[in-house]
């Protein structure tokens, strides 16, 4: 069997090859695990000087990882403008925050472009390649223009739009074309695979997308929930919290994650169930990410002032309503804070998938286990029906469904987490791969 080439702009960095944070990373980790295997992306350096880099090639756990730097024009036109200025919007339904640059575009099919050609000598003729995410929605035309014959596939980690919001992206039919040049395409969900199929019909692309759910590997986030328990923050976390309820929330600073309608949400179960007042708390954390992009500024700038006055408002000498942090937090002091937490709160306006939810159920107590609140938006919903369910971007919904949450009987909690724990073990990083691969690798060959 030939070696499996993965490639992602976001590559984990050497410290996360070892322990690496993340869903795609985690996911893709697995997927690599005991086979040989090359991982190309970027570096993470966008100090680059050369238009035309050289890969640096490194070892590690039985995979080579080759990395490209970018420049700061490549880094800005692709990386923070077309990718996450332009497509992240658009796919994420926020057509009102893009905002679209021809020049844009056409710096992230130069380096769509470029990635090809410095992808293409590490190739052996029997590889297949597996192609991650929007940031590279061209990579596999670039590809086969240079002549490479070997199969390849892609995988979206994000939502696709119906037709009618992808079609108002400038350059969308140019888009599509090229990813109906993939042999193989895997999306999410069954929605998200009916707006991309439904956009490829009136072009005449023939190849169909496929649904491919992404998971976590359950075992070993329990795991880390446990042995986090002993470390010292942990502990000293526990002893600021007591026993009060909590609840918890986790995911990137990034408008997708509907996190100022989940403050409103939070400030609304204060203000019409007082009897949670000075008892609940809810934990948020929320690492800082693409900060140099604009929406996402403006976004920190939000939630900054949103939470001094949910604090101003509710707080009292010895309880604290609100915290929230916005750096990244050690992954097994997630988990162990997940599976103290009574509710996990996961509240995205779209998501892809939401690893999140998962993680939160993987990490609880089967004697004890805690209520997911989940985004009827998220990918994870139709997996995961036992939780309560909830449109996010109403807060007296999150509100009640956090009131029925913090009353909710061990006999129910036990009966909903039972059956979403079945789903997060049954459908896990590992089958995920597995399921795309076997697809890939009995795909025809290219003609
Ligand atoms: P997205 O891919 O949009 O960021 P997901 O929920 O699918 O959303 O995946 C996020 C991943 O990043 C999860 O595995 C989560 O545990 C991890 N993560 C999020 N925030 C932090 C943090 N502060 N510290 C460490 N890991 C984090
Ligand atoms: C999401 C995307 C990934 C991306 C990650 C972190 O999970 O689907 O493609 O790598 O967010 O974002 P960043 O811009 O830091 O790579």
């Amino acid at each position: 069997m030939g070696r499996l080439v993965v490639v992602s702009n976001r590559v984990p960095s050497s410290k996360e090859r070892v322990q690496p944070a993340g869903g795609l990373t985690v996911g893709l980790k697995d997927a690599i695990k005991g086979e040989p295997s090359l991982w190309f992306g970027w570096s993470g350096n966008a100090q680059g000087k050369d238009d035309e880099p050289r890969p640096v090639i490194e070892e590690q756990g039985g995979t080579t990882y080759a990395t490209i730097d970018l420049t700061p024009a490549q880094h800005k036109g692709f990386y923070q403008g077309f990718s996450n200025g332009i497509l992240w919007p658009v796919c994420h339904y926020r057509l009102a925050l893009m905002s679209y640059s021809r020049e844009e575009l056409q710096t992230y099919l130069e380096v769509n472009a470029l990635f090809a050609r410095v992808l293409k000598p590490l190739l052996k003729p029997d590889d297949v390649i597996w192609v991650q995410d929007y940031q590279l929605f061209t990579l596999g035309e670039a590809l086969r223009e240079l002549g490479v014959r070997n199969r390849i596939g892609f995988f979206l980690h994000i939502p696709f739009p119906p037709p009618g919001l992808f079609g108002a992206l400038p350059g969308a039919e140019q888009l599509l074309r090229a990813i109906g040049r993939y042999d193989v395409i895997g999306m999410q969900t069954e929605e998200d695979a009916r707006n991309i199929n439904a956009s490829f019909e009136p072009l005449g692309i023939a190849v169909r997308a496929g649904v491919f759910p992404i998971g976590i590997d359950p075992q070993s986030f329990l795991r880390d929930a446990i042995s986090g328990g002993r470390s010292a923050q942990v502990k000293r976390f526990d002893q600021a919290v007591g026993d009060r309820p909590l609840i918890i929330g986790v995911d990137r600073l990034d408008y997708s994650k509907g996190l100022p309608e989940r403050f409103h949400g939070f400030d609304r179960l204060l203000r019409r169930f007082p009897q949670h007042r000075g008892k609940v708390s809810f934990l948020q954390v929320a690492p800082v990410s693409r900060g140099e992009v604009q929406q996402y500024r403006r976004l920190r700038r939000e939630l900054d002032e949103l939470a001094g006055r949910i604090n101003g408002d509710w707080a009292e000498m010895d309880w604290t309503p609100l915290r929230y942090i916005t750096r990244a937090v050690p992954r097994k002091v997630l988990a162990s804070v997940h599976r103290r937490a009574n509710i996990g709160l996961v509240t995205p306006l779209r998501d892809g998938m939401n690893l999140v939810a998962k993680e939160y159920v993987a990490a609880q107590d089967p004697e004890d286990p805690g209520v997911l609140v989940l985004s009827r938006f998220a990918g994870a919903a139709p997996e995961l029906p036992d939780a309560l369910l909830v449109n996010p971007y109403d807060p007296d919904e999150i509100a009640e469904a956090l009131d029925q949450a913090l009353g909710m009987s061990l006999s129910e909690r036990k009966r909903r987490w039972s059956r979403m724990h079945e789903a997060v073990t049954s459908t896990t990083a590992a089958t995920w791969a597995r399921d795309f691969l076997q697809v890939l690798r009995g795909a025809p060959e290219a003609a």
